[in-house]
């Protein structure tokens, strides 16, 4: 018997979203379990979930929504890259470790404080194939060094830490600083010459201040603090600066601080662009571009209000994520943005007990990157229906920076390589490339008795809400009754149905028997007389001979040699 009641409540949130919980009491679910039996019922759509037993039982349990993490982390950085001279020099821009990187197709480009370049190349077969808990494979290889001392002196001297920048339709590079970029193709760089051809940008604009430079299309975005934003445009092997975009330009008259943006394309419309504009005095704009013979933008709407913005992201340009700072607390705010309309409004806002450095957003969940803590916060998380949920810490030491694994980067000839549920971010530590798989796992029911309880039942209250992706506004609230019996037998249900099976084909074995042996008799027991006489006759005659033969084949054994690449370096 199914029968559902549904109820609807109608929540307002701020002044002008309504929110339509629906709640449905769902039929009961019946579980039966053996004793020492792990049961997992997933919960795949819950957001958030509580299961209350009438018996004060603790046999079942709900483990959190999570993300799960494996890391695969090998050493660049050797002791004996290290000269004494390296440990007597004490600045911190000296010493050899890695300040950034960035993804390139098919690999990373990490880059030393002290210029050293290491271009890494994913083993793909690796990366796909990899079994995390075996040691000593690698997700990459070194494939080539560059000393760019030559190119980047301004590093120490200046104490800035470079910024890496890769554009995938021209395959080009930028080592980026506040007042001066150098770029060079990595078409050299992967062909491994012994000389590595470097340009330096003629149209660079000086900036006393340089937060994310990013490439979307061939055009670069610069967020440059009191001086607003720079867009420039590749041209061949340069850069040429198209415009610098100042909050006055949409009639706002305030001083301004450019921090961070993120840009998303609209849509699937070519050439235009939103843009989620973070100032560290006004808050988070909407911004609208369109790029045609020049570039043009927009403001759409005022997001948020908050000063002291850190950062902000989007990976689906819906779930938008901002940080801000405020006296010494910080808060990550979770929007949901229309971007066609612009309309937003809060879902979210969380205190976090550490610095916030950067957030990162999938689809999914924000990572919010803290100096060794980091807290994985999922997208979507209406506050309000997800009251029993606790965010999730990891902890990655030493993570200096990251990235996305990107799959479009992917080489052509690879895509035949199956990769479905796995997702990956790979990055750097001071001295080391790792990579990391992570999965989402759903909320969870877990159930689990001991013997002395068999014959038992027990009843629980699951509750739990979901969302429905698309519909913005609409969340349902589950109640379901779960009996959890135990049951008397130590076999499992998949042993019961091998039990089974083989009692069908012992049972159909033994008819088939009986049934030739009825023919056999019944055809015989004429000839059986003629047989006797023959039988006696002959076995006066002679002897009865038999014959045996066996042949032996041995497993014919194949060896698996492992190949293993190991990169040399120029
Ligand atoms: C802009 O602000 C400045 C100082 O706050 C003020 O002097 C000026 O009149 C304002 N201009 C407009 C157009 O509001
Ligand atoms: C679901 O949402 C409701 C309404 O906001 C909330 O009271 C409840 O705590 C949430 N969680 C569960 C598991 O019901
Ligand atoms: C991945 O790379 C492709 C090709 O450059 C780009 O269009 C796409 O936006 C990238 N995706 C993400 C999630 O960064
Ligand atoms: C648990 O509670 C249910 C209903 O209240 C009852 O039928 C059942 O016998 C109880 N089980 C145990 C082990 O006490």
């Amino acid at each position: 018997m199914n029968f559902l009641m549904i109820f609807l409540i109608t929540y307002l949130i701020g002044s002008s979203t309504e929110f339509t919980i629906t709640e449905i009491d769902e039929p009961l679910i019946y579980i039966k379990i053996h004793p020492n039996e792990h049961k997992t019922i997933n919960l795949e759509d819950a957001r958030d979930a509580i299961l209350q037993s009438y018996n004060n039982s603790r046999g079942c349990e709900i483990s959190p929504m999570q993300v799960k993490f494996e890391t695969q982390e090998f050493r660049i950085i050797q002791e004996q890259d290290f000269t004494d001279q390296d440990f007597e020099s004490d600045t911190i821009l000296n010493f050899r470790q890695f300040v950034s990187m960035v993804h390139i197709k098919d690999g990373m480009l990490a880059i030393t404080s002290d210029s050293i370049a290491y271009l890494l190349k994913f083993n793909y077969e690796t990366v796909y194939e990899h079994d995390f808990e075996e040691t000593g494979q690698q997700f990459a290889r070194i494939l080539w060094r560059a000393d760019l001392q030559t190119i980047a002196p301004t590093l120490i001297a200046k104490n800035e830490l470079p910024q890496l920048l890769y554009s995938p339709s021209s395959n080009l590079a930028f080592l980026l600083f506040s007042d001066s970029a150098q770029l060079f193709s990595m078409d050299q760089m992967e062909s491994q010459a012994t000389s590595l051809d470097v340009y330096q940008v003629t149209d660079w604009r000086k900036r006393g201040y340089r937060g994310l430079t990013k490439e979307i299309d061939g055009l670069v975005f610069s967020a440059v603090g009191r001086d607003g934003l720079d867009v420039y445009k590749i041209v061949q092997k340069d850069l040429r600066f198209i415009k610098n975009l100042k909050l006055r330009d949409f009639g706002l008259n305030s001083s301004i601080e450019i921090v961070d943006f993120a840009i998303i394309q609209h849509g699937k419309k070519v050439d235009y662009y939103s843009m989620f504009l973070l100032d560290r005095e006004l808050g988070l704009l909407l911004i609208d571009i369109h790029k045609d013979l020049y570039v043009n933008f927009g403001m759409r709407s005022w997001i948020n209000y908050e000063s002291g913005g850190i950062s902000v992201d989007t990976r689906n340009g819906r779930n938008v994520f901002m940080a801000y700072q405020q006296m010494n607390h910080y808060f990550v705010l979770e929007y949901n943005v229309d971007i066609d309309n612009g309309n937003s409004f809060l879902i979210r806002k969380k205190k976090i007990d550490h610095r916030i450095i950067d957030l990162d957003a999938t689809e999914d969940f924000v990572i919010v990157q803290g100096v060794n803590q980091h807290l994985i916060l999922f997208s979507n998380g209406y506050d309000f229906v997800m009251n029993n949920h606790k965010d999730q810490v990891f902890k990655h030491l030493g993570l200096r920076d990251f990235a996305f694994f990107n799959q479009t980067y992917k080489l052509e000839d690879m895509e035949n390589i199956e990769q479905q549920y796995d997702d990956f971010f790979f990055g750097i530590t001071a001295q080391s490339a790792f990579l990391t798989r992570f999965q989402v796992e759903p909320i969870k029911m877990k159930c689990f008795y001991h013997n002395d309880e068999v014959g038992q039942s027990y009843r629980y209250l699951l509750s739990y809400n979901t969302t429905v992706e698309g519909i913005q506004d609409l969340v349902i609230r589950h109640e379901k009754m779960v009996i959890v019996e135990i049951i008397k037998t130590y076999l499992y249900e998949a042993e019961y149905y091998l039990l089974y099976a083989i009692a069908f084909l012992l049972g159909s074995v033994f008819l088939m028997g009986l049934g030739y042996v009825g023919y056999w008799f019944y055809s015989n027991q004429k000839e059986h007389q003629i047989l006797v006489e023959q039988i006696e006759k002959t076995a006066r005659e002679k002897g009865i001979k038999q014959v045996n033969g066996s042949t032996a084949f041995k497993g014919d054994e194949t060896s698996v040699f492992q190949q293993q690449n190991k990169s040399i370096m120029p």
